[in-house]
């Protein structure tokens, strides 16, 4: 007698968040000080521990590592301190480089910086005619580009990165000077959702997220002055401030795996983890 034996599918728990390996580029905060201010987390007067940056620096660069990340490192350049905010220094797309044009004249080496290092690996540059932050403005959740805009970026780059990078761009105005890049407003969880604080946001630019991300996790104002969105999603995993507990908290309920990490000495400077890395997508 023959038996048969049908295999129905297992149930796949909703939506299980996945983590999938990455590609970062990081830079040692080895000139790493706060001599002038751009951004009101900046603090002249206030004294930076350059040694402890680096090894809160090294832990995170670990940190990645251990999370099956790969991680390059670009060479710092004395006297461009905050090179260190790897997030800043371009955009890549499916391998296309979009170079970066810096707001402030402190800053503007960085771009000439990272525009050789990624040459060098054989990527293509485009070069920006309008000032774009990099990554710290420009987020990319699946298909589209979330780019901010109202401190740094300027809006007319936001056409430039759609073309550029042959994505739809949506442009998102800041509004607190705190959270000057749309990094610190925004984090990207994984393909299709986000973390955000909406007071960030000029009134339109709450629309256009709400109607976007409708399961968003809308973050404490708590959590966000310590730059607890300034967090980096590898689809599982959110490597975020230490101090953001709360954030932590609704990212497990979600089934997120929180990784904090202590980078206080480079909040001094007005980043977190996720300034602290470029994410190079092949
Ligand atoms: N001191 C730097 C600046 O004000 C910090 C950059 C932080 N980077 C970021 N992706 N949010 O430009």
């Amino acid at each position: 007698m023959i038996t048969v034996t049908s295999v129905l599918p297992r149930p796949v728990a909703a939506a299980e968040p996945v983590a999938r390996p990455r590609h970062y580029l990081m830079c040692r905060p080895e000139h790493f000080e706060v001599r002038y201010a751009i951004n009101p987390w900046m603090r002249p007067g206030v004294p930076v521990d350059r040694e402890r940056a680096i090894a809160q620096w090294e832990e995170l660069r670990r940190t990645y590592l251990d999370l099956g990340h790969r991680v390059e490192l670009i060479d710092p350049v004395p006297g461009l301190p905050d090179m260190v905010y790897a997030a800043n220094g371009a955009t890549v797309v499916d391998g296309t480089v979009l170079g970066a044009r810096f707001r402030h004249p402190e800053r503007a080496a960085e771009a000439v910086a990272y525009r050789a290092w990624f040459e060098a690996a054989g990527y293509r540059v485009v070069e920006p005619e309008f000032v774009n932050e990099g990554e710290g403005d420009l987020l990319v959740v699946g298909d589209v580009v979330l780019a901010g805009h109202g401190f740094r970026t300027d809006p007319r780059a936001h056409a430039e990165a759609a073309a550029a990078l042959g994505r739809e761009v949506v442009a998102l105005r800041l509004v607190d000077p705190r959270f000057y890049h749309l990094d610190t407003a925004v984090a990207v969880l994984d393909h299709a959702t986000i973390a955000w604080l909406p007071e960030a946001f000029a009134p339109q630019a709450q629309e256009v997220l709400r109607a976007r991300f409708p399961d968003a996790v809308v973050a404490d104002p708590a959590d966000a002055a310590v730059l607890g969105l300034n967090a980096v999603c590898d689809g599982r995993n959110v490597v975020l401030p230490a101090q953001a507990t709360g954030l932590a908290a609704a990212l497990r309920e979600r089934g997120y795996t929180p990784v904090p990490v202590d980078l206080s000495e480079l909040l001094k400077g007005g980043g977190g983890p996720k300034c602290c890395m470029l994410e190079v997508r092949s």
